[in-house]
């Protein structure tokens, strides 16, 4: 049987949304096309991982089920779809060997340094094979970096850490510093399917990675691809927080743990607070197994430990880190939009196009009408939570 893929799965309801939103009611029943999914998934006894997550979701309390499907959508599970032939895979084979891998990794200190701004600071961002087409997601990244206000130039502060083959080709085409992250235990050759086990693999390597990151002192904004950078970041982070992570929700307090934080993009400086964290944190893989990493921060954010740490997290608004879950209301503010809340990567790529039109059409505005405020996105459209729940 076919690996069932996240699309068989029924978007969540208005109620569990709203359930998102509001932590203090006990989670509603389960919508019955989840149900029947989940039914279907659990004959399929050997589909371990998809199981367990949906098992947990409606058996379990804790925790929140629906986090776990809102969060998981910021990576499409489009790999099914992108069949490499096979002579294609014998000549990426030939273009990168194994050796130009071992010769790779070794060139991550070379790679963080050559990037790296003044202050020991990098961007980071992931890509696999099916963001990274021409004309897909790596693209639209990219060239929301060019029509952004002073981002431009951080263009060659940006590590693009690819995970695959292919993802890693096309880096190497359009950027200046890529990355491949690939050890010893991983298979490089086969494309990750979302959430099996080798998917949510890569997703703990990486941050793991991100560690090994923290350690070599440099500090780093991690973003998805997916985000569109629209004005330089640094301005809006807070001067005392280690760890700055952008929301899905953001309740208006930038220390409230009721944020639901989407680690998509996040902010944390290199220090023993956020080096501890970040071994916490991937630890904590074993405590939820089947979860991503995203969810298990949301999980984990309440911890108790975090305080023995002396870690400090700040939640950053939705006002300048938006997305389609939580748009930036003002364009003359918006610093980033994330297309998460979205099913689908044809979806993802639609609004994100829309999202980008927007943009240019806001920058050849005269300044008045600029001042004015008038102007508002014109998202979600195929990214709607209201479709979703229809
Ligand atoms: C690091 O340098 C960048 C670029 O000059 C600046 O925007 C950012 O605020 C600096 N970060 C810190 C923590 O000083
Ligand atoms: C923000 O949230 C924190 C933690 O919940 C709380 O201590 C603080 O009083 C809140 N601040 C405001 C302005 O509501
Ligand atoms: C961690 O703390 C030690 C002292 O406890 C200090 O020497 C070291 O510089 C700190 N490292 C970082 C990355 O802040
Ligand atoms: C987006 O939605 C429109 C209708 O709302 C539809 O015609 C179009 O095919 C959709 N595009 C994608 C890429 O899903």
């Amino acid at each position: 049987m076919a690996r069932p893929s996240r699309q068989t799965l029924a978007p969540p309801s208005a109620t569990s949304l709203r359930r998102l939103y509001g932590h203090s009611k006990p989670p509603p029943p389960p919508a019955s096309a989840f149900r029947k999914a989940a039914a279907v998934l659990l004959l399929a006894a050997a589909v371990a991982l998809p199981c367990a997550v949906l098992y947990r979701a409606l058996v379990s309390n804790t925790p929140p089920p629906v986090q776990v499907a809102w969060d998981r959508r910021q990576w499409d599970p489009p790999l099914a779809t992108v069949v490499v032939p096979k002579a294609e895979e014998d000549r990426d084979l030939d273009h990168i060997s194994a050796d130009d891998l071992d010769i790779e990794y070794l060139k991550l200190e070379q790679v963080l340094q050559a990037a790296s701004m003044d202050n020991k600071t990098i961007i980071l961002t992931t890509l696999n094979a099916a963001w990274s087409s021409p004309g897909s997601v790596i693209d639209l990244f990219i060239d929301s970096f060019r029509h952004g206000v002073r981002t431009s130039s951080l263009l060659k502060h940006l590590v693009i850490i690819a995970f695959d083959r292919k993802a890693y080709r096309r880096c190497t085409e359009i950027h200046t510093y890529c990355y491949a992250l690939v050890t010893g235990n991983v298979d490089f050759s086969q494309e990750k399917r979302f959430l099996t086990a080798g998917y949510l693999e890569m997703m703990w390597k990486r941050l793991d990675f991100l560690r090994l990151v923290l350690e070599k002192g440099y500090s780093f904004i991690f973003s998805d691809a997916d985000i569109m950078w629209f004005r330089n970041p640094f301005p809006y982070f807070y001067p005392d927080g280690d760890l700055q992570v952008a929301c899905d929700h953001y309740v208006g307090n930038a220390t409230d743990l009721r944020n639901i934080a989407n680690g998509g993009f996040n902010y944390v400086k290199s220090n023993n607070q956020s080096i501890e964290f970040y071994k916490f944190w991937y630890s904590s893989r074993l405590r939820y197994p089947g979860y991503h990493d995203q969810d298990v921060l949301n999980f984990i954010k309440h911890d108790p430990y975090i305080m023995d740490i002396g870690l400090t997290i700040k939640f950053l608004s939705t006002t300048y880190f938006g997305g389609i879950c939580e748009p930036s209301k003002d364009l003359n503010e918006v610093c980033t939009m994330h297309a998460n809340c979205c099913i689908g990567l044809q979806s993802k790529l639609h609004d994100l196009r829309i999202i980008m039109e927007g943009w240019r059409d806001y920058m050849s505005m005269p300044p008045s009408l600029k001042a004015s405020g008038a102007f508002s996105w014109r998202v979600p459209q195929n990214c709607s939570l209201s479709l979703l729940n229809q």
